[in-house]
């Protein structure tokens, strides 16, 4: 591979003083650096990325493995090597055929698992499923952190438009406001509490849990849910096998809101169109698995990533979805990319010879436009900006919003792109312009829609993870600073600091609230 990243470098360098604009004097550019599939469609014309580069990023792909290492992903094959799993969230939203894991079947349990959760979010949402004291449940508060939280969250967020079931809020933060906030005005007599957590251990979450059990009451017996892959810790936790709903240590946490951990989603817009979220999820994992690579949407954002990272030396990445309902699609991502490629070794263990994952941020559009687009547009640092944009908007009266929320998106590509030059003006309103964008645009934000996109980044972050040779499944970057909170908590009450650093100690000392 070495000398493919010398010659992606030497592109690079040759076409230095090449603007991203001239690239369309080529009448087919856009045509041919944009991909379709199932109305969604990617256009990453406007990155310095010419088809010698674009050869040479596939070429790379290829002499990666991307297609085996994808085939072993779907096929089962142990590849989260440092906790020993397979990684098989794909097999969720599955709809043809059998998923073997050592030569077992496993979609007859996926299949009686999204049975269970239909049949329980059905009786919830029409009131067969009552509260302690006879009548009904209007209120749900899902306790969960990271991919336990923020997969749920933002995919109720997003499909606000189907939203017709009870209404769910989130807890995640040990923050005691977070649980106070979500509760303040909702009444325990008439909520389900839901605990979402794959280990059950996790400190953040079993706190929140104890906290709405004792908010609860009695009602605690038959008013909470949970969901888990650690069956014998939700039953000592109190919640009897028949309301948790389990899952295999096959589906990592930041890729589990297919499964029980999207059951908020479906308590909010109903069985069928979590159905359509899981057929989007495996309609984008079809063309994934079966276009070629350069063709094909998943590998085409992960090499373009590969090439601001790597290539251009870009250290982060901005996530704009112009659609309100997507606004908490940045912080999913975050965790998605930052959690999986977020890392210095190889899965053999040795240092990485590329730089991994970049910092992922943003907001949704046009906000960010208002707050930090003045760095993206004249600021020192060349940040990729990945646009997301509806061609209709889910406000039927409201058309009018959002021609003018599409003209922002296109404004901003074009203004990033094009720049201005100052000719008879001051400099300061100068814009330098040639500055990447994708864009990913799509027909309307539909549950299919939704799946299609979040597979669409899992598969981005597989590729990307693949020609880095790292383990984009395991998490161990977290480990430190949990066990090291756990150690401090002695200390903030009050124990012996002495074998802490200076600042430490000083910050306890500072923090002493006696
Ligand atoms: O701390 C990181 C992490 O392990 C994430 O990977 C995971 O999504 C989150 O914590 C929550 O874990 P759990 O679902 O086990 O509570």
């Amino acid at each position: 591979m070495d000398s493919i990243w010398r010659r992606l470098r030497s592109n690079r360098t040759a076409s230095a003083d090449r603007t991203i604009l001239s690239l369309f004097d080529d009448p087919a550019r856009f045509d041919d650096f944009s991909i379709s599939t199932d109305g969604m469609l990617l256009d990453y014309s406007k990155t310095s990325i010419d088809k010698d580069a674009r050869a040479l990023l596939v070429e790379l792909a290829e002499a990666a493995g991307v297609e085996s290492h994808r085939d072993a992903m779907f096929s089962g094959e142990r590849i989260n090597t440092s906790e020993d799993r397979a990684v098989l969230h794909t097999a969720l939203r599955n709809q043809n055929g059998a998923v073997r894991l050592d030569g077992r079947d496993v979609m007859p349990e996926v299949r009686a698992t999204l049975a269970r959760m239909a049949r329980f979010a059905n009786a919830l949402r029409n009131g067969e499923i009552k509260a302690a004291d006879g009548g009904p449940i209007t209120e749900v508060i899902s306790i969960g952190i990271g991919g336990s939280d923020l997969g749920p969250a933002m995919g109720v967020k997003a499909l606000g438009a189907y939203h017709d079931g009870p209404k769910i809020r989130f807890v995640s933060n040990i923050d005691g406001a977070h649980f106070t906030e979500a509760s303040k005005r909702v009444d325990p007599a008439r909520t389900l509490v839901i605990v979402a957590s794959k280990s059950f251990t996790t400190v953040e979450t079993m706190i929140n849990a104890e906290t709405a059990k004792s908010w609860l009451g009695t009602r605690a017996q038959s008013q909470m849910v949970a969901i888990s892959s650690a069956l014998d810790k939700t039953t000592a936790f109190g919640i009897p096998p028949e309301r948790v709903f389990g899952f295999a240590d096959w589906v990592g946490g930041r890729y589990s809101m297919w499964g029980p951990i999207g059951l908020p989603i479906m308590l909010a817009v109903g069985p069928d169109a979590f159905h359509e979220f899981l057929d989007g999820g495996y309609a984008m994992d079809q063309h994934f698995r079966h276009a070629p690579l350069v063709e094909n949407m998943p590998v085409m954002l992960a090499l373009t990533g590969i090439w601001h990272r790597n290539i251009c030396d870009y250290p982060t990445r901005a996530t704009l979805p112009y659609d309100q309902r997507l606004s908490r699609l940045p912080a999913y991502l975050q965790q998605l990319d930052m959690e999986s490629n977020g890392k210095c070794v190889t899965q053999d263990g040795a240092p990485v010879s590329e730089l991994t994952g970049p910092v992922v941020w943003g907001q949704a559009g046009v906000n960010g436009q208002h707050a930090f687009y003045q760095l993206l547009h004249q600021g020192t640092s060349v940040i990729p900006c990945e646009f997301m944009i509806a061609a209709e908007g889910s406000e039927p009266t409201l058309t009018h919003h959002h021609d003018l929320l599409k003209a922002n998106c296109l404004a901003q590509s074009e203004a990033l792109m094009r720049g201005r030059e100052s000719r008879n003006m001051r400099p300061c309103r100068e814009f330098p312009g040639n500055r990447p964008s994708t864009t990913l645009a799509y027909k309307k934000l539909t549950p299919f829609a939704l799946g299609q996109m979040i597979s669409l980044y899992e598969h981005r972050v597989f590729v990307e993870g693949v020609i880095w040779g790292i383990n984009s499944f395991d998490q161990w970057g977290v480990e430190l600073g949990k066990e090291m909170a756990t150690a401090l908590v002695p200390l903030v009450r009050g124990g012996d600091a002495s074998d802490k650093d200076g600042s430490t100690q000083g910050l306890l000392r500072a923090l002493d609230a006696s």
